[in-house]
């Protein structure tokens, strides 16, 4: 079972390396913050709510956010397992998933705060499939188009300067304190965030790969992965 948690700043290329290592698992790579995109394209209720805290850079409530992540739980396609990148964010959040379901790994990623910053400045995203570019590591083979469906991409408003410093203070404030949370626990693995998305990519499987105790490897061996 892969019941994986990724923690780490803004930036960190959490994103990048969910949407490969889920597929190579065959488990829902559940993202609050794409999710949370969607509801404010879509205008529900929620994304109404949540949009002034994401513009900001802020957490939006927990009351919303877990809701969110408490239907996906629930859904068959999860009981396999999951890959949560974005959540939990803060203790109440992480206190919350305990109680709803066990985790198997925690996925901390580790990067200087310089190269967040670049990373994020040069990122463009696709609105409609979440697919994540770079002008400079990973551009889109059309300038300005998403390789997948030809979508105009874009720069998320919470990347601004004035946003990236307000969620990297609150990455230290509230989420950084869960590093701590989960190492009490047994299940932190540190990995190193620099580096090429492959390099990245190869930390990450070997801390998934390891065996929890009492149970045997059961890691799917590594699948093809779209060049990056
Ligand atoms: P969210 O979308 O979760 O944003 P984040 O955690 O700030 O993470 P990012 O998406 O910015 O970065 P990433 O680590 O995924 O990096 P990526 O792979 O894109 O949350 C957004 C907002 O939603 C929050 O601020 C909050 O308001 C709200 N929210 C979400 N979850 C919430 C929760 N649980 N509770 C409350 N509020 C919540 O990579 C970044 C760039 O670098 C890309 O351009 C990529 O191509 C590039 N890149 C990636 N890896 C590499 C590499 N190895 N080398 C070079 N370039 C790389």
């Amino acid at each position: 079972m892969h019941r994986i948690v990724f923690l780490g700043p803004p930036g960190a290329g959490k994103g990048t390396q969910a949407a490969t290592l889920a597929q190579e698992l065959g488990v829902p790579h559940l993202s609050t913050g794409d999710l949370l995109r969607t509801a404010v394209r879509e205008r529900s209720p929620l994304g109404i709510e949540a949009e002034g805290y994401m513009r900001a850079g802020r957490l939006v409530p927990d009351d919303l956010v877990l809701r969110l992540i408490r239907e996906r739980l629930a859904r068959p396609e999860a009981a396999r397992g999951f890959l949560l990148d974005g959540f939990p964010r803060n203790r109440a959040q992480a206190e919350a998933l305990e109680s709803v379901t066990a985790i198997d790994r925690v996925v901390a990623f580790e990067i200087d705060p310089t190269l967040l910053i670049r990373r994020l400045g040069d990122r463009r995203v696709c609105p409609i499939c979440a697919t994540v570019y770079n002008l400079t590591t990973r551009p889109p083979k059309v300038d300005g188009r998403c390789d997948l469906d030809q979508a105009p991409l874009v720069h998320r408003p919470d990347d601004r300067p004035e946003a990236i410093r307000t969620r990297l203070e609150v990455y230290r404030e509230e989420t950084a304190p869960l590093e701590a949370f989960y190492r009490e626990r047994g299940l932190l693995r540190p990995v190193r965030a620099d580096g090429t998305p492959g390099e990245v990519a190869a930390r990450v499987r070997s801390v998934v790969a390891e065996a929890t105790p009492g149970e045997t490897r059961t890691t799917s061996p590594p699948t093809k992965r779209p060049s990056q």
